[in-house]
């Protein structure tokens, strides 16, 4: 069991160390890998010094080993490295020497550093010889407005001299050191600065060139400009469709390699999150990005989308707002509902005006009552003396209808002719001052008139007063159909032009009919309920109590 144990450990130690190392340097041993590998670029007909890549490596060798080797991919080879000094590659301790480089010199350096006993770390390092100045030689240089100093990338640990050049010539009365001052840097001073260090290995001078670009930033066009979105700006959506966001930002000039742009849900990226793809595109100076939402959802509607542009320096926000669309079902009906409110409303209130103005007419009377010095309500002007058929109907209206429902029901004081006037009183003296003592006159048209009536005295008079003197309102009330009014007085014509009729129809005799209703309104307000009390206000003619 235990065998068998150990085996399956030794298996997997051995599967682990085919996934850290394509080569394998001795089977029996395996070292750490604490740091990542390193690439060194160099030109060819120069020399390489190469320290151990790790600090603690290059320094601790007291009590230490060492061992270098190289890996060629080419053939899958791994070679030791010898430590003899006329070796043109060799080591000293943790020190690679490769002089006068070629391009077959490119490969895989490996150190491995025994540090004790039985513990070892391994550090790689890729070598990649240029046969002549290449961009890729370019160490990195950060953008900046007005840089001083410019340091040799090359020969840190190493005593040496340097000489600069400045897009490979030679910069005059520069003094040797690891950097180069630069006095008064302005837009002149950009360009590809090269330093030639010169190191002394067993009396024989070798040389090692370093490269920068030194690119001043022009501050008036660096900071990136948003073109889209604006800043705060509504997207309109809908839950479960598509939506595409677009980031555009200006960034002057070029692009940088540092500058990105890029959208966040919540202050987060989100790219990487199931449902959502962002494609970043690079062109003149634009940077863009396409946020693809496949399924907007209720959380999307919620959150906060911003698009994120960064340069070199520093970065920027803009912020949009996603709002679901708006259904305009909602608007809709509460349109059509108002609109048939509305109808219902004005239907409610014009079928009850007439009940409502008899109403507030009766409340305003009662507050502020005004003696005016009338005695009658109305008085009544009808034609007597007619033929046979048609005196009926107009007595029988006048004594019936009229009488019940104005004075019985509604408590108007009428003066009726025939009734009211006492015998022996002079009749033409009667009928004015009577008229005079009437808020209002009730006219009864018949579809005929009686040549010789006495009634045609007090329509005479009726219509002078309220004609001429206009002082008394008319109240026509039309028995029967009429063709014309031809035949009727002029005075009652031209009446007839202002007020059109009430016309009665047989059957009419309730108090709260339509025509008996409009009969009140025309009417002032009845003044037996002047008398009476507030209480008694009603919309409806009641019989009166005694
Ligand atoms: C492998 O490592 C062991 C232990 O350090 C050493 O004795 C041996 O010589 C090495 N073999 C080779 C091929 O380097
Ligand atoms: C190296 O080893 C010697 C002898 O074993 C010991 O005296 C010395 O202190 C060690 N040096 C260091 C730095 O560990
Ligand atoms: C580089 O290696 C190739 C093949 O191994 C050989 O033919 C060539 O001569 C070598 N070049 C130099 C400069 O050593
Ligand atoms: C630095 O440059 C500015 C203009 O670019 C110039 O006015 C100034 O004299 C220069 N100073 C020196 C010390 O060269
Ligand atoms: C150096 O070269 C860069 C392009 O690599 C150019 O922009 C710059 O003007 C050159 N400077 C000089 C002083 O020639
Ligand atoms: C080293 O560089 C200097 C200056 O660039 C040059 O004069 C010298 O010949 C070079 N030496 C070698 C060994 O290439
Ligand atoms: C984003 O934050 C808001 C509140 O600030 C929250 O309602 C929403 O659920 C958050 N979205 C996500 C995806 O976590
Ligand atoms: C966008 O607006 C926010 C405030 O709502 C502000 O903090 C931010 O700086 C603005 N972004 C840009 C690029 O102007």
């Amino acid at each position: 069991m235990m065998m068998m144990m150990r085996m399956l450990q030794m298996i997997l130690l051995l599967t682990e160390s085919v996934l850290i190392s394509s080569y394998q340097l001795n089977s029996t041993v395996e070292c750490e890998r604490p740091d990542k590998k390193k690439t060194v670029r160099v030109l060819a007909g120069e020399s390489l010094y190469l320290p151990c890549p790790n600090d603690d490596c290059h320094i601790e060798t007291e009590n230490t080993s060492y061992e270098w080797f190289k890996y060629i991919q080419r053939t899958e080879q791994v070679e030791q490295i010898g430590t003899e000094e006329s070796e043109r590659i060799h080591y000293h301790l943790s020190e690679l020497y490769i002089l006068w480089l070629t391009l077959n010199d490119t490969g895989r350096y490996i150190t491995r550093w025994w540090y004790e006993e039985d513990k070892c770390d391994e550090y790689e390092t890729d070598v990649v010889v240029y046969e002549e100045f290449n961009t890729d030689l370019l160490d990195y240089t950060p953008e900046e407005e007005k840089p001083s100093k410019i340091y040799c990338p090359v020969c840190e640990y190493q005593q040496a001299t340097f000489i600069w050049y400045k897009n490979f010539s030679l910069i005059p009365n520069q003094e040797s050191a690891g950097y180069l001052l630069l006095r008064n840097s302005s837009k002149e001073s950009a360009g590809i600065y090269t330093c030639v260090c010169t190191w002394e290995h067993n009396g024989i001078k070798h040389n090692r060139s370093g490269f920068r670009e030194l690119i001043i930033r022009d501050m008036s066009s660096s900071t990136p400009t948003f073109q889209l979105p604006i800043n705060n700006s509504i997207v309109i959506t809908d839950v479960g469709t598509e939506l595409i966001l677009q980031c555009s930002v200006f960034f002057g000039r070029t692009v940088c390699d540092e500058c990105s742009v890029q959208w966040e849900r919540n202050k987060t990226r989100i790219d990487a999150v199931n449902g959502y793809k962002q494609e970043t595109r690079k062109q003149g100076g634009i940077m863009e990005s396409f946020l693809t939402i496949t399924k907007v959802s209720e959380l999307d509607l919620g959150s906060e989308y911003r698009c994120r542009a960064e340069d070199s320096y520093e970065y920027f926000y803009v912020s949009i707002i996603l709002k679901r669309k708006e259904s305009m079902i909602p608007v809709i009906l509460a349109c059509v509902c108002t609109f048939l409110l509305v109808l219902v409303l004005s239907g409610i209130v014009k079928w009850f005006s007439l009940d409502l103005v008899l109403f507030l007419r009766e409340i305003i009377a009662k507050l502020n009552r005004t003696e005016d010095g009338k005695l009658y309500d109305a008085y009544v002007i009808y034609q007597r003396n007619l033929e046979e058929k048609t005196d009926k109907t107009v007595s029988d209206f006048v004594n019936g209808s009229l009488l019940t429902v104005l004075e019985s029901y509604c408590g108007f004081k009428l003066f009726i002719h025939g009734r009211d006037d006492l015998p022996g009183e002079d009749c033409m003296d009667l009928t004015e001052s009577k008229i005079q003592l009437s808020r209002r006159l009730i006219i009864i048209l018949t579809p005929e008139t009686s040549t010789t009536s006495s009634a045609a005295y007090d329509l005479e008079l009726g219509l002078h007063q309220a004609l001429v003197q206009g002082e008394t309102g008319v109240i026509l009330i039309q028995l029967g159909k009429m063709q014309d009014y031809t035949h009727l007085p002029l005075g009652l014509q031209h009446l007839l032009c202002k007020n059109s009729p009430l016309l009665w129809r047989d059957g009419e005799t309730s108090p709260n009919s339509r025509f008996w209703k409009r009969v009140r309104y025309r009417m002032p307000v009845a003044s037996s309920h002047w008398r009476s009390s507030l209480r008694n206000i009603s919309l409806e003619c009641q019989p009166l109590t005694v």
